[in-house]
């Protein structure tokens, strides 16, 4: 697995993109520290350093860019289930591929790319960072802010990119799997969001809303529920 470190960078995934000729499939670029971070739908992604995860994966394997739909969705459930593993409770998947803690977001995930030739996945997990302080859409959590105590970060990452890696080098088998564990772990299902009432997850990954005269797909975007 070829990991590149940065103490600090703009973006992991901004450097991916610019630099995804020079390298090979399932590179990560990881930083302690990112000054332009990016997240979705033009936002920042801050977060403070050495305190939290982020990083960027490259793919250039044609099945899983292809399938990139689901390719988001897998990593945050990659995340999911590596965050239940090591003891947090109630970890869920906010459709289409934030992480959440009851309803607190500790975990955004960014694809990008240039399709047909690479796609950047980019991932922030909030981990020893205490505080947040600033405006949030959505109350962050982190790791530590659920375990009560700091987690020793290289070991949280490695073992993190290893699964990461394992489930996407497997990526026709995790994603027959997938689209159930979506629909279990489901933030927004009975949810009221804006289009109306969350019914499902469909089998192409579109979320299913009850709008009160009829069943609509909503199959990407920002999803807001009511509750404030
Ligand atoms: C979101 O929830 O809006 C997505 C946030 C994605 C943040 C990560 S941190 C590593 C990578 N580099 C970036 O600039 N953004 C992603």
């Amino acid at each position: 697995m070829k990991i590149i470190h940065f103490d600090e960078i703009d973006s992991t995934s901004l450097y991916l993109m610019n630099e995804a000729d020079s390298y090979s499939n399932f590179t990560i670029v990881e930083a302690s520290f990112q000054t332009n971070g990016k997240g979705r739908e033009d936002r920042k992604w801050n977060a403070n350093k050495d305190e939290n995860l982020m990083f960027s994966i490259l793919i250039k394997e044609k099945e899983i860019i292809e399938n990139f739909k689901c390719l988001s969705m897998m990593s945050a459930n990659i995340v999911r289930k590596y965050l239940t593993k090591i003891g947090i409770k109630n970890v869920s998947i906010k459709w289409p591929n934030d992480v959440y803690v009851n309803d607190r977001k500790i975990c955004g995930i960014l694809l990008q790319g240039k399709y047909p030739d690479y796609l950047v996945v980019g991932i922030g997990i909030n981990v020893n960072q205490k505080e947040f302080l600033g405006e949030y859409r959505v109350k962050p959590t982190s790791v530590v802010n659920e375990f009560s105590f700091l987690v020793d970060i290289d070991a949280f990452k490695s073992n993190l990119y290893k699964t990461l890696i394992n489930e996407l080098e497997d990526f026709s088998y995790s994603s027959s799997k997938l689209i159930h564990d979506l629909r279990k772990f489901n933030y927004l299902q009975n949810k009221v969001i804006k289009e109306g009432k969350v019914i499902d997850i469909n089998d192409d990954f579109s979320l299913v809303v009850d709008n009160g005269k009829e069943t609509i797909f909503l199959s990407s975007g920002e999803v807001n529920t009511n509750k404030k």
